[in-house]
């Protein structure tokens, strides 16, 4: 069997477009514009290139968007500043404080004083809380991602037996806790799989539905996915390629040659589920948009 390959950019283009819609809507009903704030603290690259096209991707849903640069030497309490004065302005619909920040600033003190209903990316404690209680408002991103793509590639997870494998708070502990609450496009019956896993393999065998968010090039291979399983690739690593130009390119968890061989579909990277993160930040955006102002 080969599996059918899952096409992460298309799902993404058609959830970025429900999303331009419902801001078309959401102003033609007299709703503001919704804009989303950034802020983005040092000079690393790469956060340097995803602000760049979060700021591009709200715009061309019909959003607006602004970036706060700030040297990597600011101080805690300036961005502390910057957060409050954000949570206090009611032209901002989201906040997103970019990681990761310098080792002057506490990421765990900064998200937790962002207003939750702008909290887009879903990190705060409170939204965290909302998540673990079964009643998510906005739920991070990349997580949310994999259910939409489930969701709309029709995967039934009601019943279903799920690993995860990972345990970060960013994906895989929030993943595993969308998919195990209960409702249309969850209920599965969920195992998060980890370093301290013994005989992984025959875990992951288990599953109907594998997703790996390791960031381990290569951990997922073909005798650990039962025949016809899902496999979502969440993985995404820098690895040197001598055959690009750019010297690198990005691999995911899952040998994908071997596994789409034994695997019913299958999601590539990249092409999977990383354009689906951005796509479900904004879906975030207009939900906080709506719930500020009562329309939620
Ligand atoms: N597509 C996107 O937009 C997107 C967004 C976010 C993240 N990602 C990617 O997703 C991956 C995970 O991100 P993250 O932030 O969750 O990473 P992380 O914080 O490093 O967490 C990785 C998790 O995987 C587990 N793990 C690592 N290697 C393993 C192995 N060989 N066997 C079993 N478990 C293993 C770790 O276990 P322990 O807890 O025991 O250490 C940890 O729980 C990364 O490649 C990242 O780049 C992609």
């Amino acid at each position: 069997m080969t599996a059918r390959i899952i096409d992460g950019n298309a799902i993404a283009a058609s959830v970025r477009a429900d999303v331009a819609a419902e801001v078309a809507t959401h102003i033609a009903a007299g709703g503001r514009r919704p804009h989303l704030s950034v802020v983005l603290v040092g000079d690393d690259p790469a956060s340097h290139v995803y602000v760049r096209n979060k700021g591009r991707a709200s715009e061309d849903a019909g959003m607006t968007s602004d970036t706060i640069l700030l040297s990597a030497s600011t101080s805690q309490e300036e961005v502390l500043d910057h957060v409050r004065r954000l949570n206090a302005d009611p032209a901002v619909s989201g906040i997103l404080v970019q990681m990761p920040l310098p080792p002057q600033i506490d990421p765990h003190a900064v998200m937790s004083k962002i207003d939750p209903r702008k909290d887009v990316d879903g990190l705060t404690p409170a939204n965290l809380g909302l998540l673990v209680q079964g009643t998510p408002f906005h739920a991070p991103a990349t997580p949310a991602g994999v259910v939409e793509i489930l969701k709309r590639e029709g995967i039934p997870t009601q019943g279903a037996r799920v690993v995860v494998v990972g345990r970060s708070v960013l994906v895989g502990r929030p993943l595993a806790l969308l998919l195990s609450n209960r409702g249309p496009h969850a209920n599965a019956t969920v195992t998060m799989a980890h370093t301290g896993t013994r005989d992984l393999a025959a875990v992951c065998r288990e599953a109907e539905i594998l997703i790996s968010a390791a960031g381990a090039p290569g951990a997922i291979t073909a005798d650990m996915v039962r025949p016809g399983a899902v496999v979502i690739d969440v993985g995404t690593t820098r690895v040197a390629d001598a055959t690009r130009k750019s010297g690198h390119r990005l691999a995911g968890d899952v040998d994908f040659q071997a596994v789409r061989e034994v695997a019913g579909a299958i999601t590539p990277v990249p092409g999977g589920v990383g354009p689906m993160t951005i796509a479900m930040l904004l879906v975030n955006v207009m939900r906080a948009a709506k719930a500020l102002e009562g329309r939620a």
